[in-house]
């Protein structure tokens, strides 16, 4: 997720564009630039590495005096993090300039004819192949056909802003399926990706929508679709505070970013899906095929989802798996085979103890695959293969959408596995169509937001609770009560739901609610006799369980339902209520959910 913004005027836009930038921060920070057009004509830009302040250095030595410009902030997806790979890019003749949040996916094809043409590149960028493509169709069309032209050659995901030396005081803007808006004011014009950057200056915004392509001159704006037909768009007035705009109207972001687990997994499975032949697209190399054993080693939530990863492989790629806590694995002597993978999972890429155990596989010349989000960091820099998350930043220090995204990543690394392997074409097809509903199905399960509020003020006066589930869901019982504990400071503990009767039973009474996870899955009849066993004793039951299951309305004082998906797919499902329960428990309670105390969002220590 990057930040874009651009401005055209009666004002300098230098200063519009770094505040803009500024609020924008929290959507990319591996680096930043501007572009501005100056009152010579020339366009001048300047890109930096690492946070804004950086940028704001190099600039202060020069004065930009121009009032037309455009300015981004990265979260990279596609090259590393270097000032050639910063945004914006330009042309060959260094006269279009554009800035883009979002992914192309077809870029290499577009990128191959346009060297075929005579382009020079300069960065590793998909973003700076529009700028090229741009300028080929400036060659027999116009400015705002140009882009046009260029955008429908696009296949993937856009909110872009593009400036032409030639056409000085217009910004030509257009969206598909990332967020854009335009702020109107008096003589000037904004383009930005969310309300944040612009405030200040304007309330009046018209928020583009998909396959839209704006005009945005110091007289005004007009908006049409792709087919050149004007739209008329209506103009809103912002009510939000600068706060509430950078979460986009949630209270939290945790709370965002829990929401934008459809759209997460949406990015996460972009492009890497095959469903004709029941495949996966991950880059991975021939060695995958070797290998006999992975070793799995993450931290917290991480780790969870490589206990989850572990029933998949197992069951539906036949590797053997073991995973560890990072922790440990560096301190005990782990021994490797011929044919082992080492796989590390890590949501910021900088955990000590999981950098430590990946360079301890690396010491022994083990094959080592890395599933990160943030593009760019150690880990990714560091593991042998990697596949990148594409969920953009996770702000809020309780991992969520990191969490699920990760889930789906290993499903489908199961059937790159597994595929290579012993399992058939129709089994492939099966889970690829199912992973591709995902996002749906998550939906259905956020739509219970209020009805899990509500549980989570009913139980907020207990103060331990017991989480409980057997084989896929036994890691999201563990996770369930992690995110409680974390958010709420009540103590949770995670445990097999067929172990209670060696020992954890003895401590059910009224005073300890057990939240159930128990879909209809192939553990189905045994978990139910759990609840049974707690149900005898007084305990009261928060179950999670199957749309459409009747049974456990009979015996569970409180029921959370998610929707029918493969036994393999269900802890995607499942981990959300307890997500949000454990948010409303820790807002009920009044703690700052994202920012709780004693935890840091990325543990760089050991
Ligand atoms: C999870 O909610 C925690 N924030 C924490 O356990 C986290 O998952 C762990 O520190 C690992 O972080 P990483 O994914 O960035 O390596």
């Amino acid at each position: 997720m990057c930040g874009i913004i651009g401005y055209v005027g009666r004002q300098r836009a230098l200063p519009i564009i770094l505040d803009g930038l500024k609020n924008m921060e929290y959507r990319g920070y591996d680096s930043s630039g501007v572009a501005i057009k100056e009152t010579s004509g020339k366009i001048k830009a300047i890109k930096a590495v690492g946070p804004l302040l950086n940028l704001e250095e190099k600039i202060s030595d020069n004065n930009f005096e121009g009032s037309t410009g455009i300015g981004h902030v990265r979260w990279a997806t596609h090259g590393g993090v270097t000032e050639k790979n910063s945004h914006p890019h330009m042309d060959c003749k260094r006269k279009i300039w554009v800035v883009h949040n979002g992914i192309i996916e077809n870029y290499q094809e577009l990128k191959a004819q346009l060297l075929k043409k005579g382009h020079k590149f300069q960065s590793e960028t998909d973003t700076e192949v529009l700028a090229h493509l741009i300028e080929e169709k400036l060659k027999t069309n116009n400015y705002q056909e140009a882009v046009r032209l260029a955008l429908k050659e696009v296949r993937g995901t856009y909110g872009v802003a593009v400036l032409n030396q030639d056409e000085p005081e217009k910004i030509i803007a257009a969206r598909n399926f990332s967020p854009l808006l335009l702020g109107v004011g008096e003589g000037e014009c904004f383009v930005a990706s969310d309300a944040s950057a612009i405030l200040k200056h304007t309330t009046k915004v018209v928020y583009l929508d998909d396959g839209e392509l704006a005009v945005l001159t110091p007289k005004g704006h007009a908006v049409y679709d792709l087919g050149r037909n004007l739209r008329d768009k209506k103009t809103h007035h912002l009510e939000w505070s600068l706060e509430k705009t950078q979460k986009n109207g949630f209270p939290h972001f945790m709370l965002k970013e829990i929401f934008e687990q459809p759209e997460a997994i949406a990015n996460s499975i972009r492009g890497r899906l095959l469903p004709e032949e029941g495949l996966v697209k991950l880059g991975a190399s021939e060695d995958l095929k070797k290998v006999k054993r992975i070793l799995i080693a993450a931290c917290g939530t991480a780790y969870l989802s490589g206990k989850v990863g572990e029933y998949m492989l197992e069951e539906y790629a036949g590797i053997p798996v073991e995973v560890d806590l990072a922790s440990e694995f560096r301190y005990r002597k782990p021994v490797f085979q011929k044919g082992d993978a080492f796989l590390v999972i890590s949501q910021s890429g900088e955990t000590a103890d999981t950098l430590a155990a990946l360079r301890e596989a690396k010491e022994k010349n083990v094959l080592t695959l890395g599933v990160v989000n943030v593009i760019g960091s150690t880990l990714a820099r560091e593991a042998g293969l990697g596949v990148y998350q594409h969920i953009g930043p996770e702000i809020g220090v309780a991992s969520t959408k990191a969490f699920t995204s990760q889930l789906t990543i290993l499903a489908l690394l199961t059937i790159l596995f597994g595929r290579s392997r012993d399992m058939s074409v129709i089994t492939g097809q099966r889970i690829v169509k199912e992973i591709k509903k995902i996002p749906h199905l998550i939906q259905t399960v956020l739509k219970q937001d209020a009805a899990i509020k509500k549980l989570a003020k009913k139980y907020n006066h207990f103060n331990n609770f017991l989480y409980l589930g057997r084989k896929y869901n036994l890691p999201i019982a563990y996770e369930g009560a992690l995110k409680l504990k974390e958010i709420s400071y009540v103590h949770a503990e995670g445990y097999g739901a067929g172990e209670m009767k060696h020992g954890p039973i003895a401590m059910i009474d009224e005073n300890l609610p057990s939240i159930f996870i128990v879909p209809q899955d192939s553990v189905y009849e045994k978990t139910i006799s759990n609840i049974e066993e707690v149900r005898a004793r007084k305990g009261p039951i928060i179950a999670i369980a199957t749309e459409g299951d009747k049974k456990i309305t009979r015996l569970a004082d409180d029921v959370i339902y998610i929707p029918k998906t493969l036994e393999m797919l269900t802890p995607i499902l499942s981990v959300v209520p307890l997500q949000l329960f454990a948010y409303h428990f820790g807002v009920a309670r009044g703690y700052n959910v994202d920012r709780p105390r004693n935890l840091a969002k990325s543990v760089t220590v050991e």
